[in-house]
């Protein structure tokens, strides 16, 4: 069951997502409904976790440049709180919970400050770009509005051919999988190969692929047909 190996996953890694793969077709189309004794399974189960590392802190610039403002202006953080009404100035002016002000937030400091700030757009501009690549270094995740983007995804099943693993993935599911979260030239492991379909994703993709299998015996056809599609 994927909640028991959600369990020990979670024990190892941060869980990002349960995410659900919804077969339209299958053979829950054609079972006999009248019969069943419990909800006949459309989905299968895909866990996105990622490494517990803990995250460097990458806003230093900015927050080093609005501290910097602050202190040569002589305003306290109290001040800040107290014009903007709010008690956001340990976020702005902090490391531990740190954000970016609103542009209103910013304005108002701003004149507080005496307009020594630089535009507001120049430096959410600086901010977001730090935000860009800090996410890059941590983790790739790429997807867009053309891609699976929520928790449920829509995929054909592989349809039936002679020597067919009985569980092999579909093509276009592996490289949405692949995509959204390596960049080409990345190192791909999967210690379950099965029919081989996330190699053949990443040979698609230009990614790099270990991966291992003890039944390859058993599944020669389907191995063979990953071979041949090289
Ligand atoms: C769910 S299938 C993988 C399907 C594969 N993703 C595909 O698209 O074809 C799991 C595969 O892992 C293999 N396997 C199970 N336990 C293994 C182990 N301890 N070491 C290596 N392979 C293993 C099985 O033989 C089976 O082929």
């Amino acid at each position: 069951m994927a909640t028991e190996v959600e369990g020990v996953v979670s024990q190892h890694f941060d869980m990002l997502n349960h995410l659900v793969w919804r077969k339209p077709s299958g053979r829950h189309n054609g079972c006999c409904k009248e019969s069943l004794r419990r909800y006949f399974p459309q989905t299968e189960h895909i866990l996105f976790a990622e490494s517990r590392k803990p995250v460097p802190f990458a806003y230093d610039a900015i927050l080093s440049y609005l501290e910097g403002e602050r202190l040569k202006a002589g305003i306290s953080r109290k001040a800040i709180d107290k014009a903007c009404g709010c008690q956001m100035s340990g976020h702005w002016f902090g490391r531990s919970q740190f954000s970016f002000p609103s542009e209103q937030h910013y304005n108002t400091m701003n004149a507080l400050f005496g307009y020594t700030l630089k535009p507001y757009l120049e430096l959410q501009g600086e901010y977001r770009y730090i935000r860009e690549q800090s996410n890059k270094a941590r983790r790739t995740f790429n997807v867009t509005k053309h891609t699976p983007y929520t928790n449920v995804w829509d995929f054909k099943a592989v349809a039936f051919y002679e020597g067919k693993h009985p569980c092999e993935k579909p093509l276009d599911l592996m490289e949405h999988i692949i995509t959204a979260s390596s960049m080409p030239g990345d190192l791909v492991l999967d210690t379950f190969v099965g029919s081989g379909s996330t190699a053949l994703a990443c040979m698609k993709t230009g990614r790099r692929f270990v991966g291992c299998e003890m039944g390859e015996s058993e599944f020669d056809g389907a191995v063979v047909r990953i071979e041949n599609n090289m």
